[in-house]
């Protein structure tokens, strides 16, 4: 039997709507669409002196990975070819200004393997690549997304209407992550809570890695304590609590509001489009090439930052050793000279590879655990919820954010389940 989900949807939307205070400092004042800006930039250089958010025009705040570095030359690249240019070049252009020790360090996304660089990336990224490959989706899917998929549905299937972006989208990366963790989904939040105040995740954690230290069960905190990692000097060990904390705060920073917001972007752009959206539910095959037109047309992190380790140039401009280098990913995926028609979504054009899951070395690690969220998600709201539109009397969703783009809300109307139309 199940254990029926029990999200507060209150502190759910506290902590999760884009308009909110939590998201205000990575851009989440900026309402306008980016992309002509991005556009002329692109068409006068690849590359400019400035951060996105200042060539973009947007002087509120924005703080992201690779920023505020005040004393340091800023520059942005708009094109395809100078970010993959960056990405294929990372003793160039690292991933951290400085170096990186998970074992001491604060406990922070960017105290993690996001940072590290050459073989220490390598050994810590090779732990747990192996529960990120296409072939372990099914053990997400089977073990956490498929029930809160349901589960979620389930709390709104009889309303014959929903707010499906922070109700569902939201809920289903977070719910996955800490499912992962063997964390209970009343804690769920806490953990997100707790990503303002990291030392409050080793609280909800501690007792888990000390449950799994004894007894390791079917989940990635038990693969974290099992693994061994051989150092520098080959001498093999088990990663310590803190190694093991800093994992943790690393997965749920990237993974969980990423794929919400992504997730909602994808289905406001189905949604906005009803004649794709018929489409895709007669055709299931159509929900991937779907999900990879979102991913490439709205990256919800449109803008990734490198240090510039020794004197360069890209593209004709000289960047100085100790510049920053802002890859304007969604500049990048919009490029007329890899994507005709860029600013069109369209889930039929021939798929190339975009730069929404980053590129290189740091490419993103959950990226099939992402895509499996979103498949198994749509899929779900697509067979259990027939005649599922847009809510014509509501404000339709918009997409706000600099740094973290996403849904405003997408409300939704269907044909409430009775007996008969629900899950078997
Ligand atoms: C649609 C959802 C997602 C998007 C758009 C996304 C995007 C990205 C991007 C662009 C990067 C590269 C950052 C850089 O170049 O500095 C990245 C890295 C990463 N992502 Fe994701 N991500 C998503 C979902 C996830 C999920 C679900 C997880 C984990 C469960 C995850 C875990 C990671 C990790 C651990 C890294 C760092 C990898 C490394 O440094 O080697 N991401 N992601």
């Amino acid at each position: 039997m199940t254990t029926p989900v029990t999200l507060d949807r209150d502190r759910v939307r506290e902590l999760f709507d884009l308009r909110g205070a939590y998201l205000a400092q990575v851009g989440g004042g900026y309402h306008g669409d980016p992309y002509p800006a991005w556009h002329r930039l692109r068409a006068e250089a690849p590359l400019h002196p400035g951060t996105v958010h200042e060539l973009t025009g947007y002087d509120g705040p924005a703080h992201f990975q690779g920023l505020p570095y005040p004393d340091r030359p800023h520059f942005s690249a708009f094109s395809y070819a100078a970010c993959d240019e960056a990405y294929r070049n990372a003793e160039v252009f690292a991933a951290s200004p400085t170096p990186i020790d998970p074992r001491t360090g604060e406990l922070a996304a960017q105290n993690s393997m996001l940072s590290m660089g050459g073989p220490q990336h390598r050994r810590y990224r090779a732990l747990v690549q192996p529960s990120f490959v296409p072939g372990k989706a099914q053990w997400w899917i089977r073990n956490w997304i498929e029930q809160t998929v349901h589960l979620l549905i389930d709390s709104f299937a009889a309303e014959g209407r929903a707010e499906l972006n922070v109700d569902f989208c939201a809920a289903i990366p977070v719910l996955t992550i800490t499912g992962s963790f063997g964390v209970s989904v009343e804690r769920a939040l806490d953990i997100r809570a707790a990503l303002r105040d990291p030392q409050a995740i080793v609280e909800i954690l501690a007792p888990v890695v000390a449950a799994r230290r004894a007894h390791p069960q079917d989940d990635l905190i038990s693969v974290l304590v099992e693994a061994e990692m051989t150092d520098e000097d080959g001498v093999a060990h088990h990663l310590s609590d803190a190694e093991i904390y800093s994992f943790a705060v690393l997965l749920l920073t990237a993974g969980s509001g990423t794929t919400w917001k992504q997730m909602g972007i994808t289905l406001t752009a189905l949604l906005q489009r009803p004649e794709v959206l018929t489409a895709v539910r007669e055709d299931r095959d159509l929900l991937r090439p779907a999900i990879e037109e979102a991913l490439r047309w709205t990256p919800t992190d449109p803008m990734f930052s490198r240090y510039v380790t020794r004197d360069t140039d890209l593209h004709d401009v000289h960047l100085p050793e100790g510049s920053v280098l802002h890859l304007c990913i969604g500049a990048a995926n919009r490029d007329p000279a890899r994507w005709d028609r860029p600013d069109e979504f369209d889930i039929t054009r021939k798929l190339r590879p975009s730069f929404a899951f980053g590129g290189g070395a740091h490419v993103c690690l959950g990226m099939h655990v992402a895509r499996a969220e979103m498949r198994v998600g749509i899929g779900a709201l697509l067979d259990r919820l027939p005649g599922l539109r847009l809510d014509p009397d509501a404000a339709p969703p918009r997409f706000i954010g600099l740094y973290e783009r996403g849904a405003t809300e997408i409300p939704v109307v269907f044909h409430a389940a009775t007996e008969g139309n629900g899950r078997e």
